[in-house]
């Protein structure tokens, strides 16, 4: 039962990172912001691979923020190919690991070449089963939220829906992340204690993990010492820890 430290009836279900740290590394280096980029491919590969070997089912990788378009414009086209490049590369291994790829954000909003490729990607991998990776690309939670807004206040305009209609429920299945669970643990590296405009409503009640390590130097047992964290935490939900060892006997 007890794994790497961890406990293996314990494993959250979601797990959503925050890649933060690669042009702080890539300076430390001497190098440019683009070199710290591709050097994050790796942690990446790490994430995924550990996530699946011990059965967590989602992870979500927030790897262009809306606000992010905002960069010099070659990071921001280096990014976008980097972004086509390792999709190609690893589509392979998705396939062999049987993991299905999913997006969330303005995906629209993505060159034609990198939309393309990652619809693709999604297409041939849709039906695997063991893991779901989740790329959030031009992402943000407020543009999401916003975008839910507007959706819900046409039905009702169309007379589709009453404002008794909206629920939590109701509304979560507006957001792009509709069928996905929400993470029980947010990982974010590089020492930010921020949240960045990233799944605001999901992590409501999300458990938080922050580490200095910078994203290019994550390996698996970074994640592995993440989840072993989250395992000590007392998830109280609102409630008593006396409520909570009550329900357990
Ligand atoms: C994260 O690393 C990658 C993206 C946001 C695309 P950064 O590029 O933000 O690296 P720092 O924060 O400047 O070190
Ligand atoms: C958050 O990182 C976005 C991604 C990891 C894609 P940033 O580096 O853009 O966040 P801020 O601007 O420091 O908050
Ligand atoms: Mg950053």
């Amino acid at each position: 039962m007890i794994d790497n430290g961890i406990d293996k009836s314990r494993i959250p279900k979601h797990v959503a990172v925050i890649m933060d740290g690669n042009g702080r590394w890539a300076k430390q280096k001497g190098k440019s912001r683009i070199f710290g980029h591709k050097n994050g491919v790796r942690a990446v590969r790490d994430t995924i691979e550990i996530a699946a070997e011990i059965g967590v089912k989602f992870v979500t990788l927030y790897a262009f923020s809306t606000e992010n378009w905002n960069r010099p414009k070659d990071e921001v086209s280096s990014l976008m190919e980097l972004l086509v490049f390792t999709i190609n590369k690893e589509i392979k291994t998705l396939m062999e690991n049987d993991i299905a790829l999913q997006a969330i954000g303005d995906l629209k909003s993505l060159p034609k070449n990198c939309y393309r490729e990652l619809m693709k990607a999604i297409e041939k991998t849709s039906s695997n089963k063991r893991m779901t990776l989740v790329l959030a690309l031009s992402y943000s939670s407020k543009w999401e939220i916003m975008n839910a807004v507007k959706e819900i206040a046409k039905q009702v305009e169309l007379k589709k829906m009453t404002t008794e209609d909206i629920t939590e429920e109701n509304f979560a299945s507006y957001l792009c992340t509709t069928n996905i669970p929400d993470p029980e643990l947010l990982i974010r590296t590089s020492g930010e204690h921020r949240i960045s405009n990233f799944l605001l409503w999901q992590i409501a009640y999300s458990e938080l993990y922050f580490t200095e390590k910078l994203w290019p130097d994550f390996r698996k047992e970074d994640f592995i010492t993440a989840i072993t964290d989250f395992q000590k935490r007392e998830r109280r939900f609102g409630k008593t820890s006396e409520q909570l060892s009550n329900m357990m006997q």
